[in-house]
This record gives structure tokens, C-alpha cells and sequence, in this order.
């Protein structure tokens, strides 16, 4: 399997709304992106969103915006700061990459294709010399610990790696931190809430 991973074009619009319904079964109608959303992202912002493709079958995708937000008063919700996941947010002067959207189609998982998209985005924040990236991570697994986990209980296990959550673990392993507990991110199982995760840049200069 070679898959090559490129920047966001219009080539590929069809496609992308397409894998959104396969990447995120579980997620309100809602807030599937489609075709006006990525034709956006591509006027706004495009080198912050890739596509990954097997030969010309697009197969998985990751995007975002640079922003600012003070982490030490972080709230806030996805789709007010993605502009209603247009991305009209995006500030080119901002001090982070914030890492909406990714999804790699589920047979083409576990390939390493989800960790490129993340060097792919380190490599842009140390080519703009932003401080870090930044996101709200919405953890997979909780269903099944939500009548005995809260969701700051559930984090703190996933952290200390008593818990394995398919999402959450993986952007842990590709070195994110948790700095807290988003309440009423976005609607979803995880009681609308989302952990904060940041990488912080270790090439970043002053
Ligand atoms: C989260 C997601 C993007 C990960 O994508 P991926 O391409 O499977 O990611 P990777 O292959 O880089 O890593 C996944 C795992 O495969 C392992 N892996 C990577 N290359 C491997 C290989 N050649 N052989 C075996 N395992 C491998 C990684 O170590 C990692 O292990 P872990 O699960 O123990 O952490 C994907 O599962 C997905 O689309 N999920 C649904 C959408 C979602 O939750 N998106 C994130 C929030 S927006």
C-alpha cells in the first residue's frame, strides 16, 4: 500500500463528505462536513488540511486553523471557534494550529497514516514557529464507563494508561497532553464535553 499525502483540492470535495459518514458513525447529521465546508477550508487555509490517498481514493483526511486561545481559560465551543466548521476563524497570526477534523477510513487503520497526519501538522507549526497545537479531543470509548466514570475519571484513567481509548490513547502516544475538561464542547457521548490536548512546540522561538 503506498499512500500519499497531499494538500486539500477540489478534486477531492466529493470524496472527503463521503468518508466523514465512515470515519464518524456515531456523530449528529449535523455536524457532518460536506462539500461547501471543504471548499472553504480550501480558500481560507489549505495547507492546513490533507488528504491522504491510495492512489487516487481518498482514504483519510485531517485539517484545522491557526488561532489564539488562552489555556488557561480555555473554554469554548467547536463549532463558534471553527465558524461553524467553515473555518472563517482561521487567523493566519495566531499562536496555534487548532486540529478540528482527522479520520482515516476504517480499513485503512493502523497503518500509521493517522500519525503521519500528526508530523504532518507538527511540521507546519515549526515551519510558521506557532506555539503549539491544540484541540478538543472527544474520547471514543467512554460509553461503556459512563455509569461509573465521570468524564474528568475517565481522562485521568486514559492518561495513566489503565484505560486504552482508541482515540484519546492514540493522540496521547503521538505526544498530547491533557490540560483539562471542555464542558459543552460539542454534542456527544462524553457528556457534550471534550478534553483539551496540546502539544507544545519544541522549536518554538520568541
Ligand atoms: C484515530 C484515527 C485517526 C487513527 O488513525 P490511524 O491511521 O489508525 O492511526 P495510526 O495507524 O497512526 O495509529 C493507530 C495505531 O496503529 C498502530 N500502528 C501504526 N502503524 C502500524 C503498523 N504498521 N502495524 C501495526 N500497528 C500500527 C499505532 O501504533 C497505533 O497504535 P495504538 O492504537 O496502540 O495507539 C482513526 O482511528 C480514526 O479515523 N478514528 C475515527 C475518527 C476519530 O476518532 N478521529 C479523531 C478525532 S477527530
Amino acid at each position: 500500500m503506498a499512500i500519499k499525502i497531499t494538500q486539500i483540492k477540489p478534486d477531492f470535495f466529493d470524496a472527503l463528505a463521503a468518508l466523514q459518514y465512515d470515519c464518524f458513525p456515531h456523530i449528529p447529521a449535523s455536524e457532518y462536513f460536506d462539500q461547501r465546508h471543504f471548499e472553504s477550508h480550501f480558500k481560507l487555509f489549505p495547507e492546513g488540511s490533507f488528504v491522504a490517498l491510495d492512489d487516487n481514493q481518498v482514504v483519510g483526511f485531517a485539517s484545522g486553523l491557526f488561532c489564539d486561545l488562552d489555556l488557561n481559560h480555555p473554554g469554548h465551543k467547536l463549532m463558534e471557534s471553527t465558524g461553524q466548521g467553515f473555518y472563517t476563524t482561521h487567523n493566519p497570526d495566531g499562536k496555534f494550529y487548532y486540529a478540528v477534523d482527522l479520520g482515516v477510513h476504517p480499513q485503512y487503520r493502523k497503518s500509521g497514516i493517522g500519525s503521519q497526519f500528526y508530523n504532518l501538522r507538527k511540521a507546519l507549526v515549526e515551519k510558521y514557529n506557532k506555539q503549539g497545537i491544540v484541540a478538543g479531543a472527544v474520547p471514543v470509548g467512554y460509553s461503556k464507563f459512563q455509569k461509573v466514570l465521570s468524564p474528568g475519571e475517565y481522562l485521568k484513567k486514559v492518561a495513566s494508561h489503565e484505560i486504552y481509548d482508541a482515540t484519546l490513547s492514540f493522540q496521547l502516544k503521538n505526544g498530547f497532553k491533557i490540560l483539562s475538561l471542555l464542558s459543552n464542547y460539542v454534542e456527544n457521548e462524553f457528556n457534550n464535553s471534550a478534553a483539551l490536548i496540546y502539544w507544545a512546540n519544541p522549536k518554538f522561538t520568541v
